[in-house]
């Protein structure tokens, strides 16, 4: 491919002399003399610099441009540390590709509005930021269990049971038929591979129909997951703690312009890379909450929200909690040996406040278990025939977890909603554009 024209960014990097560079106008201003433009490509901005005696004949033209027009530069480059990035080029060519209308995008705009403009806004040096982290997130996630010797493995995402409780599925019209949903999770359809390729992963969509309008839900969400033979419950947290340190320092390694655009403290993320990160029961962190915040919660109740933000807040790295009551956690849980109350389940909670980034569990292997829980929840066992199969014909331990990755980078990016994590937001009140 031959192209004379690099990115702002390599042109930045040559310093000086002659440069091609194309992009949108970020900002502009000037007079019947000259005339500024920020221009703006997916890797810097970097204003531009237009005197009329070059342009007269396009002049008219360049007088009309507007914010994210589209145009090809060429010019010379300068340092210059006046300008917004520290250089400056001094045009000699302009070539108007597109010219824009008034961009419907201002900071007087609500977030509503500018839910509306999604597909222009993510435009914004923000959600560009935000983009270009998740990349990296989806990067280090592929890296991670690659490296590891896992397999990349997919689920079908119209399935025909439920996982992860019935009030949250989203029912889907297939043809008339009933008992068609969309995926919560891949685990049960999951499960079965494992007999086939023992350590796998997938990166894809879950759905949960939440009808919860908290900064932290999403109806469509991407659910990093992974399910491996053999494992013990340590080794499921042990892949937790080291994905998300994995993570964690892949973007710091690559994205520190971007962390610093969204304004995030990068030593608020350091911990998690370099200390281990707490492991505590359930039993603890109720012992925890009463101690160090003189919050009683009584045995068998599940960790809210609050208790579950006071908890995180005590500590700089993810913690993961392990062997919650039976009753709050879902039917494939191995119960924890010795103490049939509780269950070899885990929930990982970011700091600062983010909440649960990960649950897991070893599944349960005792077929007459799973059977009994899932009549409990007034499932239909024959449904799930395909799935207590894996149990009978040469079960082994094994275990696994799920990312809820938008939760991750919200975390990363210290956003205050989860809806900034992704390019088109669907939540219960939002599904257009
Ligand atoms: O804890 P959950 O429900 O666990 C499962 O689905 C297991 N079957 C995973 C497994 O073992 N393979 O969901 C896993 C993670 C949560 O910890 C959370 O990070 C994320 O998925 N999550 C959501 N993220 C955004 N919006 C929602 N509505 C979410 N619900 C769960
Ligand atoms: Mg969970």
């Amino acid at each position: 491919m031959t192209n004379k024209f690099i990115s702002i960014k390599e042109a930045m990097k040559q310093d000086k002399g002659k440069v091609a560079v194309r992009g949108w106008i970020f900002r502009e201003r000037g007079s019947n003399k000259m005339k500024f433009i920020v221009l703006r490509d997916s890797s810097e901005i970097i204003q531009c610099v237009l005197n009329r005696d070059k342009f007269e004949k396009q002049w008219e033209d360049i007088d009309k441009l507007q914010i994210e027009a589209s145009l090809e530069i060429e010019g010379t480059i300068k340092e210059d540390k006046r300008a917004p990035t520290g250089y400056e080029i001094q045009a000699e060519k302009i070539n108007i590709v597109g010219m824009s209308n008034e961009f419907p995008i201002n900071k007087d705009l609500n977030e509503e509005l500018l839910g509306d403009r999604r597909h222009l806004w993510l435009r914004s040096r923000k959600m560009i930021s935000i983009m270009k982290i998740r990349s990296t997130v989806f990067w280090a996630i592929h890296e991670y269990f690659r490296e590891h010797l896992f397999y990349e493995y997919q689920s079908p995402i119209l399935q025909s049971v439920q996982c992860e409780g019935g009030s949250s599925l989203f029912k889907v019209d297939y043809f008339g038929k009933k008992g068609v949903f969309l995926a919560q999770t891949w685990q049960l359809y999951a499960e079965p591979a494992i007999f086939a390729l023992e350590k796998i992963y997938t990166i894809a969509p879950s759905f949960r129909a939440e009808e919860s309008k908290t900064s932290r839900h999403l109806t469509e969400y991407w659910h990093a997951e992974m399910e491996v033979a053999w494992a013990t419950f340590k080794d499921i947290q042990d892949y937790g703690e080291g994905l998300l340190k994995h993570i964690v320092k892949k973007v710091l390694e690559k994205n520190k312009e971007e962390l610093e655009i969204l304004g995030r403290d990068i030593k608020k993320l350091e911990p998690t890379v370099k200390k281990s990160f707490p492991r505590m029961t359930y039993d603890e962190a109720l012992k925890i909450l009463k101690e160090k915040a003189k919050i009683k919660i009584s045995w068998g109740k599940d960790l809210r929200t609050i208790e579950e933000d006071v908890l995180s807040k005590l500590y700089d790295t993810p913690i993961i909690v392990t062997n919650y009551p039976k009753e709050v956690k879902a039917f494939y849980m191995k119960e924890t040996d010795g103490n049939s109350k509780v269950v070899n389940g885990c929930d990982f909670i970011a700091p600062e406040g983010y909440g649960e980034i990960i649950g897991g569990s070893e599944r349960e292997a005792d077929i007459e278990k799973i059977k009994k829980r899932l009549i409990e929840m007034k499932e239909k066992v024959e449904e799930y025939a395909f799935y207590l199969d894996t149990r009978k014909y040469g079960s082994v331990p094994h275990g696994g977890f799920g990312m809820g990755v938008e939760r991750v980078i919200s975390w990363i990016c210290g956003l205050d909603t989860i809806k900034d994590s992704i390019a088109f937001p669907r939540t219960m009140m939002r599904w257009k554009p």
